[in-house]
């Protein structure tokens, strides 16, 4: 295992299960020590009773501002300094359309998925300034490509796209940088709840492995690995970057189409 994030200090954000819990098990293996802030309690202190005294758990809500300032503050209690803050917390239900969408539900996905971000970012400048720090935000290709089904969802991840390229230019010269992570599919708890929403449980197991150019659905630890190295200084000259860690999903105008073209070859 590398230690490219050794003495480096992280708060990741929805840390106690999926991606985020497998971004901790990677930070932390990489050197760094990690604040793992996340709603849920229970796995969350089970995640940092495993992992020892690298890591500590705070409850947080990352859609209130009090709850995120408080998770700052026991990372520098802690640990002196923040480096890393990775904003992965997130919701994807109801994945719906537009026009089967309430306001609540509406709300409710901009203040957990991108209301967070903003504050992530503002209450953590100063201390990553202090450090020339970065800020790493878990996306998703529904803000690059679309989905269907996914307009509210997907409408937070193209602002959080956005927020991130805006912000790297405002940030650069304290030499902060700041990117964001696009998975396609992931196997997490967030995804297999999706998949219960789905009506053909079988064709749905299809898809998520064909929607991926590389032929299947990835672990939580193969985005995790990708997390350590923009978060690392071998990514130090890499900033406002929305990079797809989706097998390709994007290539291709309709990869899961059910017909093939024609082999002039064959
Ligand atoms: N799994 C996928 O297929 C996929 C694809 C693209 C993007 N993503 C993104 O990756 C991120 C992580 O998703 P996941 O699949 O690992 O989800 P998950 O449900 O497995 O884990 C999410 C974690 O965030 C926590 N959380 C939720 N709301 C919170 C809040 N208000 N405050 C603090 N913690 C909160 C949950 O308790 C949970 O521990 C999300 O931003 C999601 O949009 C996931």
């Amino acid at each position: 295992m590398n230690s490219r994030l050794h003495s480096k200090v992280a708060l990741v954000t929805g840390g106690a299960a999926g991606i985020g819990a497998a971004i901790v098990r990677r930070f932390v293996a990489e050197g760094a020590h990690v604040l793992v802030g996340d709603r849920d309690q229970p796995h969350g202190a089970a995640l940092c009773a495993e992992l020892g005294r690298a890591t500590a758990f705070q409850v947080l809500d990352v859609s209130d501002a009090d709850s995120f300032a408080a998770a700052i503050s026991r990372t520098i209690a802690e640990w002196g300094r923040l480096d890393i803050l990775v904003n992965n917390a997130g919701i994807a239900l109801p994945a719906t359309t537009v026009q089967d969408t309430s306001l609540d539900e509406f709300e409710q996905l901009v203040s957990v998925n991108l209301r967070s971000v903003f504050l992530g970012c503002k209450l953590a400048h100063p201390h990553l300034k202090a450090t020339r720090g970065c800020v790493l935000n878990i996306s998703s290709m529904a803000g690059v490509t679309g989905q269907e089904r996914h307009a509210i969802y997907g409408a937070t991840k193209g602002a959080i796209n956005a927020l991130t390229k805006c912000t790297a230019v405002d940030w650069g010269r304290d030499g902060i940088r700041i990117n964001a992570l696009c998975p396609a599919g992931v196997r997490t708890e967030t995804l297999r709840q999706w998949m219960k929403t789905q009506p053909d449980a079988a064709g749905i197991e299809t898809y998520l492995n064909q929607i991926h150019a590389l032929g299947y659905c990835p672990e939580p630890a193969e985005v995790a690995t990708v997390a350590a190295f923009l978060c690392s200084d071998e990514a130090k000259f890499i900033t406002g970057y929305v990079m797809p860690v989706s097998g390709g999903s994007e290539c291709g105008y309709n990869i899961h189409a059910p017909v093939s073209l024609a082999d002039p070859h064959s």
